[in-house]
């Protein structure tokens, strides 16, 4: 097999990118847009000893599943991998692997139960990332990430995205066009604008602008196309990042027009959304995530719950409710602000605690003061993509807490985390190996993945570990 030559096999398997995998020559192939069962004629991109990449060339016998993807950019963007594949079998594919990614990484076998969807397969996103570049001929483009690369694809709109995408998109390039403002090259390091960020706060936008100037250029004009063109309320932020890397927000936020912060409500609870926090995209999936981890939680007036990685502090009030206390641990100082802010404005600010550190330094010794005082605990964790330190896996594993409750965004350290605290895998301080015999003092009681993310590869999970004995 050699690269670039074309080639005709059939697709046997979906892989965790949403690519198609086959069997050719003895190599394993991964090909995106390709789906399971698929005969397709596909090049070869990249080949060696590992694993090989294709590209389709043509689908010879499409599978019954296979549908017209709705975005004109799908395939060149890098946003959605699913997209041409029927929503039920979306979901299906994402069903099996995280099933793959506990048999594989955790050596477990799980039952993944169905996947809680949301009530909108596209325009659910709350949250819009766009990257601003120049073109070859100079011009300034707004887009995606092309997968895998930083060249930007231009898009007029997004399908996943909320309705206001096409209206934010047409007042930048009305600003770009008007004040010939440049966007950013990565290759020269020269421009003014690096990217836009909107987030939806139930109907509010809060509008960031990454620039490499302490000064938004022109800045009474875009709040005038802005004011013409998008009819939500808005706050605007600039954001001066004048750093070489990929990064998108430096620490530098400006505020420059309307309210700083944001109020919404989600299952009785009030709270506030500012520049910085982090919220989950999806607001109706977050909602039936949250009410779930809740149930499973299964708190009372003697349980003491430990929610690690809490962000904003919604899901913290949540708990806190049926608990005897509540206690947040999240490292974005911000963040943490609008937690107490918001444990106050829900008359909760007796039954909270947040702390503001890594939970790696500092959820050891609340655990153990927890454990000493005598206390129920429940934790629940929520890290970022790439899952918990090994310092709070031990905390956790050796908590005596009665359940554990992991949401995760990647199944991959999901599996691996939940195989440490299960101890069907162990460590010695950075490597991790299969354990020679089990004997965890946690077990899996459920795996439930949430649909956070329609038309892509992402799936949130959660998990919930009791006691073994
Ligand atoms: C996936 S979010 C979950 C937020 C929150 N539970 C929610 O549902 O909105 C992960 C959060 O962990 C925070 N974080 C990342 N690394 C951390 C660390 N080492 N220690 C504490 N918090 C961290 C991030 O700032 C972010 O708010």
């Amino acid at each position: 097999m050699d690269k670039n030559e074309v080639r005709e096999s059939t697709v046997i398997a979906m892989g965790m990118n949403g690519e198609g995998v086959l069997k050719d020559e003895g190599k394993v192939v991964f090909v995106p847009f390709a789906m399971t069962g698929e005969k397709i004629r596909y090049r070869v991109l990249k080949t060696s000893s590992n694993c090989t990449y294709g590209k389709v060339v043509e689908i010879l016998t499409p599978a019954e599943d296979r549908i017209r993807p709705k975005c004109p950019v799908y395939g060149k963007c890098g946003g959605c991998q699913l997209q041409h594949v029927r929503y039920a079998t979306q979901l299906k594919i994402k069903e099996d692997n995280i099933a793959n990614c506990f048999r594989k990484i955790a050596f477990s076998d799980v039952k993944v139960q169905p996947t809680v969807r949301g009530e909108n397969e596209f325009g659910y996103r709350n949250k819009l990332q766009l990257p601003i570049s120049v073109d070859k001929t100079g011009k300034t483009i707004i887009g995606f990430y092309a997968e895998n690369s930083h060249r930007v694809v231009p898009v007029s709109d997004c399908p996943i995205n909320a309705v206001w995408t096409a209206d934010i998109i047409s007042a930048f390039n009305e600003y770009f066009d008007l004040t010939g403002i440049k966007g950013y090259c990565e290759e020269t390091h020269t421009g003014d604008i690096r990217e836009i960020a909107v987030k939806d706060v139930k109907g509010k936008l809060i509008i960031t602008v990454v620039a490499t100037t302490d000064v938004l250029p022109f800045k009474e004009k875009l709040l005038e196309i802005l004011q013409n063109k998008v009819k939500y309320t808005f706050a605007l932020y600039l954001n001066v990042n004048t750093s070489h890397n990929n990064v998108i927000f430096s620490e530098k936020f400006i505020h420059l027009y309307g309210n700083k912060d944001f109020g919404a409500d989600m299952l009785g609870i009030r709270y506030r959304v500012g520049v910085q926090s982090f919220m989950q995209v999806n607001d109706c999936v977050a909602a039936k995530l949250y009410s779930m981890v809740n149930t499973l939680a299964e708190a009372d007036e003697d349980t003491v719950i430990i929610d690690a990685y809490s962000g904003a502090g919604l899901m913290t009030a949540l708990l806190s409710k049926r608990a005897k206390k509540a206690i947040g641990i999240e490292i974005v100082p911000e963040a943490v602000n609008l937690a107490n802010a918001l444990a106050s404005q829900n008359g909760l600010s007796e039954k909270i605690t947040n702390y503001q550190g890594k939970c790696e330094e500092i959820m050891p010794d609340i655990i153990e003061r927890e454990k000493a005082n005598g206390s129920k605990i429940v934790v629940v964790l929520d890290p970022p993509r790439k899952g918990c330190d090994l310092k709070v896996i031990d905390a956790v594993k050796n908590s005596g807490a009665d359940k554990i409750i992991y949401v995760s965004c990647k199944p991959s350290t999901l599996a691996r985390d939940v195989g440490l605290i299960t101890g069907t895998l162990c460590h010695d301080g950075s490597k991790i190996e299969k354990s020679e015999t089990v004997n965890g003092k946690y077990i899996i009681n459920s795996v439930r993945p949430f649909d956070m993310f329609a038309q892509t590869k992402h799936i949130e999970t959660l998990c919930e570990l009791v006691r073994s004995e």
